[in-house]
């Protein structure tokens, strides 16, 4: 479905726009805020979000206080990420009262589960509507009908969604931009909440995607991430690595990303492409593990072992033998053994990561594993203290990684002046470390090279050599 297409949506978007532009005739000009929580797939929607409130004659800002219309983009993927969105819905209340004309809208994962959209019902009523990630290119419907109808419109939707072309994006950056390739999961990890969420695995035709990617190259952007969340099982009328086999042969000087893989989609395929591909493609990987152990691997329902996941490893560096790898691992999964713990650890010393992503498991309900972890729990202490040692034994091992760096010469696209270190400038390699050097704003948005003269555990220090 090609939203410019789409009669529906159309007349919302210029039944808004003839309001808006009422309103601002009036002496009001438009503005919307948006606040967004959790992954780069949300990050994503956002820009589509802001994209489609612009068409309809909102200017964004970043100010929540001069905001006619607000749209918190909530995860939930852990309890910590719902409680932070509730939160900020929550201040809300207080910029209702001094613009009693506000709407706010909430969107994201949160609003798939159906006890949390009872909770904004029912003790968040200035929410004026809600919208699942499936249905995202429906906002301007949701809005025209709250503003028409006057009356909310805070319900589950049955709505499985489809693939939407066409949508507006606020770039927020012109030289690095997300690109969504497929959206939705099928591997119904028994801890994760994101095939609720956001629905099954649907694809972009690989034409659209490539269309896409061009125009980013040819408007000047220089690194691009492909999205989805389970991006390697990416299927329309090619595979991933057939997607990045064609996205490689664009002409300029670009380099492409990819996030996230599942190990059990890692094909032999896709590795050569990756290895044929070096400098048009990441030297970089990034590959959850969530546990070292077969017996929790299995029972998160994740279709692989750690043995297999080794062998994965290998096949990488035998292809792109300075790969940088990054992984997410689950700490105090139901169940969890102090050898199911270790084992962990000890996968982490084999495969020597760049760096880790480590979460305490957090239960949500409706999956399997909330229902183990009401009988066979792992007592909060033991979880705190084996993310401890989860954490200073991976900063150990970044670290390492890092100092193996000092003194290489690395190319690094350039980003604007990094906020805590005053004239020191910011980048990232192109396998995706952060870099601080001394730059001018003429560097911006180009690629330099650095020499790296210091390490971080989790940045790198260097001076620019051309
Ligand atoms: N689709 C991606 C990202 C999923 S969410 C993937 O498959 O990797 C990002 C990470 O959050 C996951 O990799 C997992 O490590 C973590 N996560 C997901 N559900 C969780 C839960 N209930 N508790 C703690 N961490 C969780
Ligand atoms: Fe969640 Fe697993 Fe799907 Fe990733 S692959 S989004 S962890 S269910
Ligand atoms: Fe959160 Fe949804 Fe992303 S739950 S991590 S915003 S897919």
């Amino acid at each position: 479905m090609d939203i410019r297409e789409n009669q529906e949506i159309q007349a919302s978007i210029a039944w808004v726009r003839a309001e808006n532009a009422r309103m601002s005739g009036e002496g009001k000009h438009r503005f919307v805020y948006v606040q967004t929580f959790g992954c780069q797939q949300n990050e994503a929607d956002s820009e589509k979000l802001i994209g489609l409130s612009e068409e309809m004659g909102y200017t964004p800002t970043s100010d929540p206080k001069e905001a006619d219309l607000i749209l918190i983009n909530t995860c939930a993927v852990r309890e910590h990420a719902e409680l932070r969105a509730l939160s900020a819905i929550g201040n809300c209340k207080r910029l209702r009262e001094s613009n009693p004309d506000l709407i706010v809208g909430v969107c994201g994962c949160m609003t798939a589960r159906g006890e949390r959209v009872e909770k904004l019902k029912k003790g968040y009523p200035y929410v004026s509507f809600t919208l699942e990630p499936p249905t995202l290119h429906r906002m301007p419907v949701q809005l025209a009908a709250v503003m028409r109808e006057r009356r909310r419109r805070v319900a589950l939707s049955e709505d499985n969604g489809e693939i939407a072309e066409g949508l507006p994006i606020f770039r927020t950056r012109r030289h690095r931009a997300y690109v969504s390739i497929m959206y939705g999961c099928n591997n119904f990890c028994t801890y994760c909440i994101v095939p609720y969420t956001r629905g099954r695995e649907r694809s972009r035709e690989s034409d659209a995607v490539a269309d896409e990617v061009r125009d980013l190259v040819a408007h000047g952007c220089r690194d691009i991430t492909l999205l989805g969340q389970n991006v390697n099982s990416y299927k329309s009328d090619t595979d991933f690595a057939g997607l990045l086999a064609r996205l490689c042969e664009i002409e300029g000087d670009f380099i492409l990303r990819f996030m996230t893989s599942h190990p059990k989609d890692v094909s032999d395929r896709l590795i050569e492409v990756i290895g044929k591909n070096v400098g048009k493609i990441e030297p970089h990987f990034h590959l959850p593990l969530q546990s070292g152990s077969d017996r929790i691997l299995s029972e998160m329902n994740r279709h692989y072992t750690a043995g297999h996941y080794l062998g994965i490893v290998d096949k990488l560096r035998a292809a792109v033998p300075d790969i940088s790898l990054t992984s997410d691992i689950i700490v105090g999964f139901p169940g969890e053994t102090d050898e199911d713990f270790e084992n962990t650890l000890k996968i982490l010393r084999q495969v020597r990561f760049d760096m880790v992503y480590s979460f305490i498991y957090s239960p949500r309900t409706g999956t399997p594993a909330a229902e183990k972890e009401k009988i066979d729990a792992v007592p909060e202490e033991i979880k705190g203290e084996r993310m401890r040692r989860l954490l200073a034994l991976a900063d150990e091992i970044a670290f390492a990684a890092n100092e193996r760096l000092v003194g290489k010469q690395l190319r690094v696209l350039c980003d604007a002046v990094s906020r805590t270190k005053g004239d020191m400038y910011s980048g990232r390699t192109d396998a995706g470390k952060l870099v601080h050097f001394a730059a001018t704003p003429e560097h911006v948005g180009k690629f330099v090279y650095v020499k790296i003269d210091r390490a971080d555990p989790y940045a790198l220090h260097g001076s620019i050599t051309e």
